[in-house]
């Protein structure tokens, strides 16, 4: 299922805030409803708000003639490349485009179209080379002794799917691709407070490609993890820095401390467009904060006293020094064996 597209003119998405009650489509016509869209999460995940940002330059060269209005356009591109901080695709993928739809916006577009498909690539090209390694490392693990038994469980945060970059998507095109195999004895995700991505997002693509999963509480997943509970954990991520550091969301550092302390292999899946060697390290990389009410409230219904103050990081660090490998559309990092990007 394509979740992202440019249609007759505009962009259509699903609106990814409804899911798992209602599917709706939106049409979003000009740039200010496109950054509304992005910064509510009705579009969300890197890969997917890259597109977005990628066809919301198209866009703003429609409303804003670059030749005629040429701040009009500016303005209208700084706001969409600023929409969220953290995940790096928004920012370069409106860095690419910009300048082509600045001279040419038909050429603009096309290359917006571009984007769209070496998205799509990259997702089926990260699912077969990350269920690849999880059957390597399922290999090392049983010859160490530490598992038995062909299937593989695969705990995962978020929603990495096909509504995180277009279609299929990134851990979870590993999870589907292991699925098409016949590996996958079950997936875990967890339900991913405050916003719900798994529990919302994760299980309903689960769901629609019929595989095997069951749904866990946040705290439960290091818990799980120490009682032998996942083979692997496999995380997407929003900007992987040059010495591997990893921004995900938050959650993900918990798991990767859970899975160190337990021996399982903890892998990030996320396409080169994610990686980014302008950032030395995680410490570099700037953490959104979406205020309180996401955390004093679930879907609206208040749980915590009226005015509580609240802390809301979207998104946590992963050191490189846990994480086992990454895979990208082209390439296994094996990080535990000492290699670097
Ligand atoms: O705040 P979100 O829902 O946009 O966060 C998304 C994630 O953290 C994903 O894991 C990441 O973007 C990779 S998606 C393929």
């Amino acid at each position: 299922m394509r979740t992202l597209d440019w249609v007759d003119g505009a962009i259509e998405m699903v609106d990814q805030t409804k899911l798992p009650q209602v599917v709706e489509t939106l049409r979003i016509e000009t740039v200010a409803d496109l950054v509304a869209a992005i910064e509510r999460l009705s579009v969300r995940g890197a890969p997917a708000i890259g597109v977005a940002g990628a066809y919301g330059v198209a866009l703003a060269a429609l409303r804003h003639d670059p030749g005629t209005d040429r701040s009009g356009f500016d303005a209208a591109v700084a706001s969409i490349r600023s929409a969220r901080p953290t995940a790096v695709n928004l920012a370069r993928m409106v860095d690419r485009v910009a300048p082509i739809a600045a001279a040419d916006p038909a050429a603009g577009l096309a290359e917006a179209h571009r984007i769209r498909d070496e998205e799509l690539a990259a997702s089926i090209a990260m699912g077969e080379r990350g269920a690849d390694l999880v059957e390597a490392l399922m290999v090392e693990r049983a010859a160490a002794g530490d598992r038995d038994g062909a299937a593989v469980r695969v705990m995962t945060i978020c929603n990495t799917g096909g509504l995180a970059a277009v279609e299929r998507g990134t851990a979870l095109a590993v999870v589907q691709t292991l699925h098409e195999r016949g590996r996958l004895a079950e997936a875990l995700p967890i339900e991913t407070r405050p916003l719900l991505q798994g529990g919302r997002l994760t299980t309903w693509e689960l769901q629609r490609m019929g595989a095997p999963h069951r749904l866990l509480v946040d705290s439960a997943g290091p818990f799980l993890l120490s009682r032998g509970g996942a083979d692997v954990v496999l995380i997407g991520a929003d900007r992987v820095a040059a010495n591997g550091d990893t921004a995900n969301k938050i959650g993900s550092f918990s798991l990767a401390l859970g899975a160190a302390d337990a021996g399982v292999p903890f892998v990030v899946v996320a396409p080169e467009s994610t990686i980014d060697p302008a950032t030395a390290s995680g410490d570099d990389i700037e953490i959104e904060d979406r205020g309180p009410d996401e955390v004093a409230s679930v879907r609206g219904v208040p749980v915590a006293p009226d005015g509580t103050p609240a802390c809301n990081p979207a998104f946590d660090i992963t050191p490189v020094r846990l994480i086992t490998a990454l895979v990208t559309d082209r390439r296994t990092v094996r990080f535990d064996r000492g290699e670097t990007l």
